[in-house]
């Protein structure tokens, strides 16, 4: 079935009150893929044969810096309409910049110290711009549970302790990471890759993969496994720029000692020409820390 389209704050207003709970939200910034298809299909699932899905797409200008990539951002809204509605979606919320940011916003999410960490030292105001849009969406859809995808994991990590430490009563479900047949994580920003960039580009699953390969032998040799990989890359005249590989804990991103037991996330940033992607494996150690 077609979803309706909500395309200010008064339509969305108009078809959330009909809409049959639970309502399960998938914030996205359109450019649908098959990593969303899978949120999509999870957030039916959650929302039960009684439920409503509702997807948003909307590029946000907040979590852009001075550039990047906002100007050049995929939009394909059409395609997108068709995704949602294969995918049982009731409502597409599609706003304009105007609707979601009446005026520049004075007041803005602080993303706390995790925030502060790996993308957001490479990206400074990244976080806060991300936060800040999923708390308006929040506000406006008034969902009852959230979708987000696995391969954000520090995007998803602070969407989590927003709603826990500013208490929004909405539910974060996650979505492990879909890969494309050649291991790369799938990405919107996947369509600016030329095909050598995109053979270069797997050289980050490729360590990722040898980290976690590693991960018997302790934090310290995931590390040096998945650098491996990378060398050999650069060695072989493809290099690409790691803006960060790094073993981190997956709720304060600070990297974990070589002794570490528990969860840890194996996380990479690294630009192929001028296109910047991340990646990461979530893990388990065993030993004591
Ligand atoms: O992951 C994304 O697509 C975006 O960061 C999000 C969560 C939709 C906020 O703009």
């Amino acid at each position: 079935m077609t979803p309706l389209l909500a395309s200010t704050r008064s339509d969305l207003a108009a078809a959330r009150a009909g809409l049959a709970a639970p309502v399960v939200l998938v914030p996205t910034m359109g450019a649908l893929h098959d990593g969303h298809a899978a949120l999509l299909r999870r957030a039916r699932e959650l929302a039960g044969p009684a439920g409503s899905v509702v997807a948003s797409i909307f590029v946000n200008p907040l979590q852009f810096g001075p550039g990047e990539d906002f100007d050049r951002y995929p939009r394909t809204l059409d395609g997108d309409l068709k995704t949602c509605a294969a995918a049982g979606v009731v409502l597409v919320f599609a706003p304009g910049h105007g609707d979601v940011y009446p005026r520049a916003p004075l007041v803005t999410v602080d993303p706390g110290p995790a925030g502060q960490l790996l993308e957001g030292e490479f990206r400074p105001g990244f976080f806060g711009g991300v936060l800040t849009v999923v708390l308006k969406l929040f506000q406006l859809v008034r969902p009852q549970i959230a979708v987000f995808g696995e391969k954000d994991a520090q995007q998803l990590a602070l969407i989590r302790q927003m709603a826990a430490d500013l208490d929004l009563g909405v539910r974060i479900e996650s979505v492990p990471t879909v890969r494309d047949t050649d291991g790369l994580a799938t990405s919107s920003r996947n369509a600016y890759l030329s095909a050598a960039e995109r053979t270069r580009a797997r050289a980050i699953p490729a360590a990722l993969a040898a980290g976690r390969d590693a991960a018997g032998d302790g934090p310290g040799s995931v590390l040096a496994a998945a650098r491996r990989v990378l060398d050999l890359g650069a060695s072989d005249g493809q290099p690409l720029t790691v803006d960060y590989l790094s073993l981190v804990h997956p709720d304060t991103f600070v990297p974990v000692s070589g002794e570490h037991a528990g969860p840890a996330v194996l996380a990479i940033a690294a630009r192929v020409g001028r296109t910047r992607l991340i990646d990461n494996v979530q893990l388990a150690f065993g030993g004591a820390d």
